[in-house]
């Protein structure tokens, strides 16, 4: 669970010693890049640009293979995400109770596309495939709840 988005993670003052502190203790761990990429996840919102060198010192491993990993899972993000990440099922069974109407319907409601955000950057609308409540779709996810027969209705009020 997203604890705190700041507003600015790469000024957020820590120092690189500091950073290299932060991260160390994920390295003796079995799948160590991935625990600490879920840390900064959950810790900021995201993963700044300006963690990379840090992290790919700290794991011995190349800049480019901590950006291979950040890219290879969707859930990683090198920017700030809006405030509320609605994430609409496009997979078969919800499309087959809904699915592609339900997002015609949210895309009209906040006035954007999929995998897009509106201009106030306070909604972003993200595709997803399974969230595992097949049987009771078409699904959505508003941040950390799951809404199963979703409704724009119902996705609406879970933001507000
Ligand atoms: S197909 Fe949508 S939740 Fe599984």
């Amino acid at each position: 669970m997203l604890k705190r988005v700041r507003e600015d993670q790469s000024k957020s003052g820590s120092s690189p010693s500091d950073r290299h502190s932060e991260l160390t203790r994920f390295v003796d761990r079995v799948g160590g890049l991935m625990h600490a990429l879920n840390w900064l996840k959950e810790e900021y919102g995201y993963v700044d640009a300006s963690w990379i060198p840090t992290l790919a010192d700290v794991f011995n491993i190349s800049q480019a293979e901590v950006r291979g990993v950040i890219s290879f899972y969707h859930d990683f993000k090198l920017k700030p995400p809006a405030v509320h990440t609605i994430k609409i099922c496009q997979a078969e069974a919800c499309q087959s109770l809904g699915a592609r109407q339900l997002t015609k319907d949210i895309e009209a409601k906040f006035g954007t596309n999929l995998g897009s955000r509106t201009s106030d950057n306070r909604v972003e609308l993200e595709a997803i495939y399974c969230l595992g409540l097949c049987a009771v779709g078409p699904s959505v996810q508003v941040d950390d709840r799951l809404i199963a027969r979703a409704t724009p209705d119902s996705v609406s009020l879970s933001i507000e």
